[in-house]
């Protein structure tokens, strides 16, 4: 199970605005008149759960690891569930569904990601809309690619290290986590693996599941998408 030492230091290390992300996704939530009930799938620590709960979004989130939801309850008044993006169902209907940074990522296969647009499709009301980022193959042949990270800071000293598998697919992330304790340094480790998608390949699994695709666009500032593109920006809805 991933995430099960990362939970730990993941909001100090993240490196993600999400401020910024949250105004963006409200910013488009608005241009289409979202209110009411919001589905923050892998909402991880609740970070972005939160900030749209600010914003007046009457927010669940969703996430497999209990680790994770466990720092994201009590952030926010907003409901926090243990489940399987692949598989679940919810009683409510959700006027938007958002999945943030790069969570796709970590579905193994075509048929995983089929079965999470699937799931998202029947938790939205029907004119519903569906706002996701997935990491571009780029990102992952490029920048994470075989390169080691350190993070650090007064309590935790991290190392990030990836190696990228072009046959695969796929880029494996190998964690050492030391945390400060009692003066001495406590290791940890974990890894995972973070699966390529092309754009072309999830827009066709989008149109097959039923949504028709409303834009897409780099990074969380909506630029222009080019072969450099590390992150893209999908914005869904159900098709007529
Ligand atoms: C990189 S974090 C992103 C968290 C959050 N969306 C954010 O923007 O900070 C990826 C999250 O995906 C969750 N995740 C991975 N596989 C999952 C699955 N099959 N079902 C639900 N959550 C999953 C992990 O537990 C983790 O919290």
């Amino acid at each position: 199970m991933s995430y099960e030492h990362l939970y730990k230091c993941y909001d100090r290390f993240v490196g993600v605005d999400y401020d910024d992300v949250a105004t963006l996704i409200s910013s488009v939530f608005n241009s289409f008149d979202i209110s009411g009930r919001v589905l923050d799938i892998a909402c991880g620590t609740g970070e972005l759960t939160k900030r749209l709960c600010d914003k007046g979004f009457e927010m669940t989130g969703l996430d497999i690891s209990e680790k994770m939801l466990g720092i994201a309850e009590g952030k926010c008044n907003a409901r926090f569930i243990k489940g399987d993006m692949t598989e679940f169902s919810l009683s409510d209907s959700f006027s938007a569904a958002v999945c943030t940074l790069d969570a796709v990522n970590h579905l193994e296969s075509k048929d995983a990601v089929k079965s999470f647009f699937r799931c998202t499709y029947d938790a939205l009301k029907s004119d519903g809309i569906f706002i996701f980022d997935i990491n571009a193959p780029y990102k992952h042949k490029e920048i994470l690619s075989n390169n080691t990270f350190v993070f650090e800071d007064e309590k935790t000293y991290l190392v990030w290290k990836n190696e990228y598998d072009g046959d695969k697919r796929r880029v494996n992330i190998s964690l050492d986590l030391f945390t400060q304790s009692n003066g001495l340094y406590e290791r940890s480790s974990e890894s995972f693996y973070e699966y390529d998608y092309s754009i072309d390949e999830i827009k066709d699994m989008l149109y097959q599941t039923g949504f028709e695709i409303i834009n897409i666009s780099g990074g969380y500032y909506m630029e222009e998408i080019d072969e450099y593109t590390e992150r893209y920006f999908i914005i869904a809805g159900k098709a007529e």
